[in-house]
């Protein structure tokens, strides 16, 4: 089975790659990434070799590249993660998410429906809980809930979700969808609260929390989602949507405490150092309350069942970063300064 993946030199990608490349020796993986700032070959380092895995560099939004792409290769699937993926940075650029997001995932629809050649070949579409809009203090996202996006991100997913579903509906082409919660783990781009935080506290900067910090996310250890998509992408059934979560909340302060805790032991820093880093910021516009994914679904339909606990799962993500500075470091310089700046100076 030949297998392409868009977006598998990002965060999740890249987890959701060495999966299928080391467990699924006879599928055939070809990694399609345009390497945008959130893209990292270093990522997949320690698979390149495998001879069932190709990196291909290119731009979802790019037709033609596309159309020659897949009329030579044939694909029998695709499972299409590549994305813009950084709420706040849809909220300065919301045209950028529109063209990868919702254009980009259009393209691949059609370039894959075009040349499909395999009858039971399908296109998997990994999505976002963000879909759904926010909760209140009660209940959690069923597959059944209405979309309700808030920001410029999340409008584009939910774009992208009903197009997938569309061309399900209208050239009964075969879909799968998955929208998950908050992941966290290695490889994660240190834009997003865990990474960012983690790399403030080791360079001892502030750590700025938006608002009063009692937005509440539902936190996934990447490695779950990598195995939540093995499963959906083998057993799912087509044309279906599967929530994929943690059940795991917490509201970002106490979350915040916790990381801060944590990477004084590891640093062997005096307990309470951390915790003087923290500064309230001005709020993310439109800043969803609160989110959290029921997977009941998926758990007794398909069998899925994460693997750790979130003490555990944090634990093995500081260790992570501070045994790979090198990695820390080189993300962090250049553009990443510009855009710190820009995001945070004036807050
Ligand atoms: P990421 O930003 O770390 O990686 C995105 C990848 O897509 C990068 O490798 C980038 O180079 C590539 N890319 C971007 N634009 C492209 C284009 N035009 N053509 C080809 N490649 C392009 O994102 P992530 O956090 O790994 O998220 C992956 C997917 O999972 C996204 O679709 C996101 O919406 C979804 N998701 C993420 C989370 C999360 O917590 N991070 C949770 C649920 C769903
Ligand atoms: O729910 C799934 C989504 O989770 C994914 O679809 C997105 O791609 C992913 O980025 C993530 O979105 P969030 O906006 O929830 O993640 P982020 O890490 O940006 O923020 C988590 C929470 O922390 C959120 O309430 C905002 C807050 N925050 C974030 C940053 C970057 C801060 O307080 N300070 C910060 O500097």
């Amino acid at each position: 089975m030949k297998i392409v993946i868009t977006g598998g030199a990002g965060f999740i990608g890249s987890h959701v790659v060495r999966r299928f490349v080391t467990k699924y020796p006879t599928y055939q993986i070809i990694n399609l990434d345009k390497l945008t700032y959130a893209g990292n070959l270093e990522n997949l380092k320690d698979i390149e070799h495998y001879d069932n895995y190709r990196f291909v560099k290119g731009d979802i939004v790019d037709q033609a590249f596309l159309e020659t792409l897949f009329s030579e290769e044939k694909f029998d699937a695709v499972i299409h993660l590549a994305a813009e993926s950084h709420v706040d940075r849809s909220i300065s650029n919301p045209l950028e998410f529109v063209m990868t997001n919702v254009v980009g995932t259009v393209n691949l629809l059609n370039a894959f429906k075009k040349h499909r050649t395999n009858e039971k070949g399908f296109f998997y579409h990994v999505s976002t809980d963000e879909v759904y809009g926010e909760l209140t203090d009660e209940g959690k996202f069923l597959e059944t809930t209405p979309y309700s996006p808030n920001s410029p991100y999340s409008a584009s997913k939910a774009s992208s979700d009903h197009f997938v579903r569309a061309y399900h509906e209208t050239y009964d082409l075969p879909v799968k969808i998955s929208n998950c919660s908050n992941n966290y783990g290695s490889h994660h781009f240190p834009e997003k609260l865990i990474p960012l935080f983690i790399n403030n506290i080791k360079n001892k900067k502030p750590l700025p929390v938006y608002g009063k910090g009692e937005n509440v996310r539902d936190w996934l250890f990447v490695e779950d989602h990598a195995s939540a998509i093995d499963v959906i992408f083998h057993k799912g059934a087509f044309g279906e949507t599967y929530n994929i979560g943690g059940n795991n909340e917490w509201t970002n302060i106490a979350l915040v405490k916790l990381l801060c805790k944590l990477m004084d032991q590891k640093l062997g820093r005096p307990e309470g150092d951390a915790v003087k880093l923290i500064t309230y910021v001005t709020d993310r516009a439109g800043h969803d309350y609160r989110y959290a994914i029921d997977s009941t679904k998926l758990m007794t339909k398909l069998g899925w069942r994460p693997s750790l606990q979130f003490a555990e799962g944090l634990s093995k993500t500081i260790d992570w970063y501070l045994a790979n500075e090198d990695w820390l470091n080189n993300v962090t310089s250049g553009a990443y300064t510009e855009y710190y700046k820009e995001q945070y100076e004036n807050r």
